[in-house]
């Protein structure tokens, strides 16, 4: 194939000198889900001269979507407005998240997930799993069929919260090596070991998922860290000895290159030199935040300390699966901050959804942009004509402008096509 399109990505990283790439006619020449060439339309033709030609000039095509944190059981939850975190738990999220003991509630709401996903032109996510193994098999037997590129895993709990939602030491390291053995590096999908947060484990159970790490190189680990401070401090009463929150799942082994933790509104300075010594990321959620009322992210705090930083919805606290919304979000944020935020412009707004996503996940050699060499993971947003984006869309100053308005304005229905890999997930 050959797609002709308006393309904007940032493979150079804008929060360190990069800036937007924009090309209003540029040629993909995509053979069996990989970039082969990115030249001139010309060129592409002349050199494939067979190749299938698909033009969407009149839209506007982007890598591929990544969301870094997002609760697949949560999807029914979006919407529980008026509560701070713990209090969510107790009265939305956990409630639900019970239900998937069921395992045809489980498989409809996998499928209805991973629509939510797709339809929003998130094509790579770090996902949070069920704490029912049975939910994670039909999760990821769907998520296989789909393509999408996922890391996901058994999320594990065995103190404070509901008695369906508690497991063993023992009982989560067989259902997780059990999972580990039927799914990692199957397809596009990756395991990751997930304990809920250090507020719901006990020292022996982040201790076995430290064990599940080291017997089996490659997974990932994802958790919470740093959200709230009611559940800070309840973490600080749980393990007297651990040094602060971070150090929790540190010295249980769960602190890697591979490790995605969700929020960190309020860390220390030795939490964020810590993760940026061992290259852990946190994965920024502000609509969650926002919603919960967890605080402001520290973004420009993150990126002094060398952490890496990329969006999540966070799903069902955020609200919704959109990383457009996400993304202006995080701007409002930073641009609210009393402490003083960091001035982001659409350029870090798309690097943060997409190839900052990439890194996060490890995946830069794969995905995050549109260039020679990479596999063909895109978003093409063609908005219906005559609405409020198409109007902004034709009528941008410029393609920074342009970038702008789509994350000002853009919606999952404004996403007209996706695909993983060069296969096309929706439209
Ligand atoms: N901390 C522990 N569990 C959760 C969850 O489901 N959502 C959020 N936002 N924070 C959490
Ligand atoms: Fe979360």
């Amino acid at each position: 194939f050959i797609y002709r399109a308006r393309v904007f990505d940032t493979p150079t990283d804008p929060f360190s000198g990069g800036s937007l790439r924009s090309e209003s006619d540029v040629a993909l020449v995509v053979d069996d889900g990989l970039i082969i060439a990115r030249t001139d339309f010309a060129s592409a033709t002349a050199d494939h001269p067979d190749a299938e030609v698909v033009d969407l000039r009149a839209g506007v095509l982007i890598p591929g979507l990544i969301d870094t944190h997002v609760h697949y059981p949560q999807i029914r939850a979006i919407g529980y407005l008026g509560k701070p975190l713990l209090d969510w738990l107790d009265h939305c999220a956990l409630p639900e998240e019970a239900k998937l003991g069921d395992h045809d509630y489980a498989s409809a709401l996998a499928g209805e997930f991973l629509t939510g996903l797709t339809s929003a032109g998130t094509t790579s996510a770090m996902v949070f799993g069920s704490h029912f193994a049975t939910a994670m098999d039909t999760f990821f037997t769907q998520a296989a069929e789909v393509g999408l590129r996922i890391t996901s895993g058994l999320v594990t709990s065995d103190t404070i919260l509901p008695e369906p939602l508690l497991t063993s030491v023992e009982r989560s390291v067989s259902e997780s090596q059990d999972l580990i053995d039927r799914w990692h590096g199957k397809g596009h999908l990756r395991y990751a070991v997930t304990p809920r947060f250090s507020f719901s484990a006990g020292q022996e159970l982040l201790a076995a998922g430290g064990q599940l790490v080291a017997d089996n190189p490659g997974i990932w680990v994802t958790s919470h860290l740093n959200e709230n401070r009611d559940e800070i401090a309840g973490v600080a009463e749980k393990f007297p000895e651990a040094l602060d929150y971070l150090d929790t799942y540190d010295r249980a082994g769960l602190l890697n290159r591979q490790t995605i933790l969700a929020h960190n509104v309020h860390p220390s300075d030795r939490e964020l030199a810590r993760m940026a010594e061992v290259g852990a990321a946190s994965a920024h959620c502000p609509t969650s935040n926002s919603n919960l009322a967890s605080g402001f992210f520290p973004l420009r705090r993150h990126i002094e300390a060398g952490v890496r930083v990329a969006l999540g919805s966070d799903v069902g606290a955020g609200t919704g699966f959109s990383l457009f919304k996400e993304g202006v979000q995080a701007y409002f944020m930073q641009q609210l901050d009393p402490s003083g935020g960091l001035p982001l412009s659409s350029a870090h707004l798309l690097h943060l959804a997409t190839a900052a996503g990439a890194e996060a996940l490890e995946l830069s050699d794969q995905v995050g942009d549109l260039s020679e060499g990479k596999r063909f993971d895109a978003a093409y947003i063609q908005p219906t004509e005559g609405q409020p984006l198409a109007v902004g869309l034709e009528h941008a100053s410029s393609d920074n402008d342009a970038l702008a308005k789509i994350f000002a304005m853009g919606t999952p229905a404004d996403i007209a096509q996706v695909w993983v890999d060069g296969r096309l997930v929706k439209g």
